[in-house]
């Protein structure tokens, strides 16, 4: 898996003159902001759904044991609940470099909770990029997430910690929660329970 979009990223300049510029996290980015933001707001973009649809052999799986991370896949109608970061234009460059395996920025409206809209980025891995995996029933999304594990932990502690973040959003994800519920019967459960 050897695409890089770093360099496709770079080139992606639209907010690069802006003091400050809106990012959508709608996976890890809403349990862990390893970047200093300014501000975040719980918010929501329209057109897209929330899917485990990428391939992760660099973050939560292998080569040779791909883990499933999310991506966003265009639903008309849909909606995708998460947060938004205000960031600094640098912090895209860490961005870009952590998600560098298949993740584009895009310039989206996102529709903050309390009110409010703002135009900024989301990260979107489409089928184009080498390490999409595409879709799967749960119940296989959750055995292939239940047996993998990567540099940055296994790949169910991914599944299990947005699933709790979501669910303290009070923003619950059908998609996201079949999962969690077939992992616990591999045995796989949030630690409190
Ligand atoms: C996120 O929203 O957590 C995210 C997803 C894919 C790439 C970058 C960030």
């Amino acid at each position: 898996m050897s695409l890089n979009t770093i360099a496709i990223n770079q080139r992606m300049d639209k907010f690069d003159n802006h003091d400050s510029v809106w990012l959508f996290g709608y996976g890890s980015l809403i349990f862990k902001a390893d970047f200093p933001f300014i501000e975040r707001r719980p918010a929501c973009i329209g057109g897209w759904t929330r899917r485990f649809w990428q391939g992760s052999h660099d973050h939560r799986g292998t080569e040779t044991a791909p883990g499933r991370v999310v991506t966003l896949a265009p639903e008309p109608g849909g909606r995708c609940h998460g947060m938004a970061y205000l960031v600094t234009p640098e912090e895209f460059a860490h961005l870009d470099h952590r998600e560098k395996n298949g993740y584009l920025r895009l310039a989206t409206e996102m529709h903050f909770e309390d009110g409010g809209s703002a135009e900024g980025i989301v990260y979107i891995a489409t089928h184009e990029n080498e390490a999409y995996l595409g879709p799967a029933s749960e119940h296989d999304i959750a055995r292939q997430i239940a047996g993998a594990r990567g540099p940055s932990g296994p790949n169910s502690e991914y599944l299990l910690e947005l699933a709790k973040a979501l669910r303290d959003l009070g923003k619950p994800d059908p998609h996201v929660f079949e999962i969690e519920r077939h992992l616990a019967t591999f045995g796989i459960r949030q630690p409190q329970e």
